[in-house]
């Protein structure tokens, strides 16, 4: 089968053809489906599964899981599996695809269209320039967390600060990123789960800021190897934030739920993290956090007497806090 055919088949599976009828055209289409229960064990929604979706269905900010780019998912699928760039695939419309790749793809599909996040299926991610390698163990990182990235630099660079903590580093997207535009710097990175620091760990070794950071297992701040040497003056953190029962789609559920749900409210994470801040006489906070978090941060930073600026995401709304400790 020719890359043109393929592409055609695939988008239409990605948009709106039904499990059935994408088996059929594969069929048709001289394709044989060796494994047909390799798709199945990937649990591709069949009607009865709507129950289920619709559970999640009624989120304004994660509307229930569809794709937004068919075309462009199905290229990037198809890249992968061929190691070709998007460039490469619409200039060899007419390539040839073996059987064996043809397979490949097509579980990828399937897995796609079953809401598995892109990012996962790919094994990478894009921050902040950086290519990142994500798996289902770690949260993928967001675009609108380069603004704290922003923010941190920013930061950095006006009161000299040289070396930092980052609490729930996750795939490590902020602390490398951070090294990477900074210079003579250094950075403490914790996590509660092992599988993310050993994630985090990798992604710094291949972006080559490795020797500039350390990784601690910890829950917050409790481990004692983290001011063991030095006392930090900046801690960084995007931790999770989402109310437990707050309605997320699919696809968003596909991700850690340590990494995403932070308590009842959702801010029992932010909190505790700023007490322990203020604990140890940390003097300035960056942090993500809530679009609906503002009056409950601006009540505990006040209480722990920081001063706090807001910002907002690209979406405007209110999505994190620089802090600084009052003299
Ligand atoms: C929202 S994710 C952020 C990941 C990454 N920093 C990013 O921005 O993409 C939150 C991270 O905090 C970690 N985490 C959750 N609870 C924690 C705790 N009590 N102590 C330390 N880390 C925690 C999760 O494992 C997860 O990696």
């Amino acid at each position: 089968m020719e890359i043109d055919l393929l592409l055609r088949i695939a988008v239409a599976f990605l948009k709106d053809m039904n499990l059935e009828d994408f088996q059929k055209l594969v069929y048709e289409t001289s394709f044989l489906v060796s494994d047909i229960n390799s798709f199945e064990n990937d649990k591709i929604p069949k009607d009865s599964d709507n129950i289920q979706k619709n559970k999640y269905s009624s989120n304004l900010f994660s509307p229930e899981f569809h794709i937004t780019s068919p075309r462009y998912e199905a290229e990037i699928l198809l890249g992968f599996i061929l190691n070709m760039t998007r460039v490469e695939i619409h200039a060899n419309p007419k390539k040839e695809i073996n059987d064996f790749n043809k397979q490949r793809y097509f579980k990828l599909l399937a897995m796609r269209k079953n809401g598995t996040p892109l990012e996962y299926l790919t094994n990478r991610v894009s921050f902040y320039n950086l290519e990142l390698y994500v798996d289902k163990n770690v949260l993928i990182p967001r675009p609108e967390t380069e603004i704290l990235v922003d923010k941190a630099i920013e930061l950095m660079n006006q009161h000299n600060i040289a070396s930092f903590v980052e609490v729930g580093v996750g795939s490590g997207a902020i602390i490398t990123a951070i090294l990477k535009n900074t210079q003579n710097t250094y950075g403490i990175a914790t996590d509660i789960s092992k599988e993310a620091l050993n994630i985090a760990k990798h992604n710094a070794e291949v972006l080559g800021v490795k020797n500039r950071c350390d990784f601690i297992e910890s829950n917050l701040l409790d481990s004692p190897y983290i001011m063991l040497q030095k006392p930090i003056s900046l801690l960084i953190a995007n931790p999770p934030y989402i109310a437990n029962n707050y309605p997320l789609n699919q696809e968003v559920l596909c991700e850690p739920h340590i990494a995403l749900f932070g308590g009842e409210k959702g801010d029992e994470i932010l909190k505790r993290l700023i007490m322990q801040a203020r604990q140890k006489n940390i003097t300035h906070i960056i942090c993500e956090m809530g679009y609906n978090q503002k009056a409950s941060m601006q009540e505990i930073l006040h209480y722990t007497n920081y001063e706090v600026a807001f910002y907002k995401d690209y979406a405007g709304l209110d999505r994190g806090f620089v802090a600084t400790l009052c003299k």
